[in-house]
């Protein structure tokens, strides 16, 4: 475990936080009161999350598993979230068990489960970074110790770039994305996923105010705002998509009858 050697773990329990309202609607049990109210207000206005958080989990471990069965054997994962079976180095080590796997996110609460995410196989390598998303030099130095750059990446960001902003809100989170693809090599992926207002404005709307209202930014993007991340990269079939339809697996069939959910998704190569 790296950059969390000297940081105290200290779980605010006053204020929700997006990785334990997540939690709470996998069926999660690392979660507060405080966790449990936002997430109830906002099913309350939108009701596909507990389906939608369900997608988009499930999306990780397709695109994950799509990646490794590709061929990459390298991993890493920003806004990785508190684990929840299967997690992406179980997939991607499940495929080919020489894989390595880098985990980054910032929440204590994640730093805290971390161990949980660090039993991989013997063969490979699972680390866990603690660090923010916007600290790309500390995240890729520190990554850089286990995955060799050198060599194709599978970078993955899945339901975290709706919690940055845009360049005129401080983040540049296109800009930002820019500075880790342009690190990674040629035959690096690019695995995003992130809630769109879409498809049904008004409820994403009101969701993002109570995530704003509760202390959390958070920034629902169009399809053509999504898919500026994949700028200069080669999409891959499907393209971009609303998360349940990226290549799904008999398994995802429940869901997707349940009705389309408001998260896009898409996985990019870069040649
Ligand atoms: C909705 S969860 C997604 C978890 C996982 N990627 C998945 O899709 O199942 C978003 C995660 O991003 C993390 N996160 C939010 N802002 C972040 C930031 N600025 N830097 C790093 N991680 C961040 C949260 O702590 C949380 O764990």
């Amino acid at each position: 475990m790296t950059g969390s050697d000297a940081t105290p773990v200290r779980i605010d329990t006053s204020r929700p936080h997006p990785a334990r309202v997540y939690d709470w609607w996998l069926g999660g049990k690392d979660n507060y009161p405080v966790d449990e109210e936002l997430a109830l207000r906002i099913l309350a206005v939108d009701g596909t999350v507990l389906r939608g958080a369900r997608a988009n989990r499930r999306f990780m471990q397709r695109a994950t598993r799509v990646a490794a069965e590709a061929g990459l054997r390298q991993f890493l994962d920003i806004g990785t979230g508190i684990p929840t079976e299967p997690n992406l180095h179980q997939v991607a080590q499940g495929v080919a068990p020489g894989s390595k796997v880098v985990y980054a996110d910032n929440d204590p609460i994640v730093l805290r489960h971390a161990e949980a995410l660090l039993h991989g196989s013997a063969e490979g390598s699972t680390e866990y970074i603690h660090a923010d998303v916007r600290d790309p030099d500390t995240i890729l130095r520190l990554a850089a110790e286990s995955l060799d750059f050198g060599q194709p990446v599978a970078l993955s960001l899945v339901a975290l770039t709706h919690y940055l902003g845009d360049a005129a809100d401080g983040d540049d989170v296109h800009g930002l994305l820019k500075r880790y693809v342009d690190f990674l090599a040629p035959g690096s992926w690019l695995i995003l996923s992130q809630v769109t207002p879409d498809l049904n404005p008004e409820a994403i709307g009101k969701a993002a105010e109570h995530f704003r209202r509760s202390g959390t930014p958070f920034y629902p993007r169009s399809l053509a705002e999504f898919s500026r991340f994949f700028d200069g990269l080669e999409l891959l079939g499907p393209g971009v998509i609303p998360v349940s339809g990226w290549r799904p697996e008999p398994e995802d069939v429940a869901v997707q009858a349940e009705g389309i959910v408001p998260v896009y998704a898409g996985v990019a190569r870069k040649s």
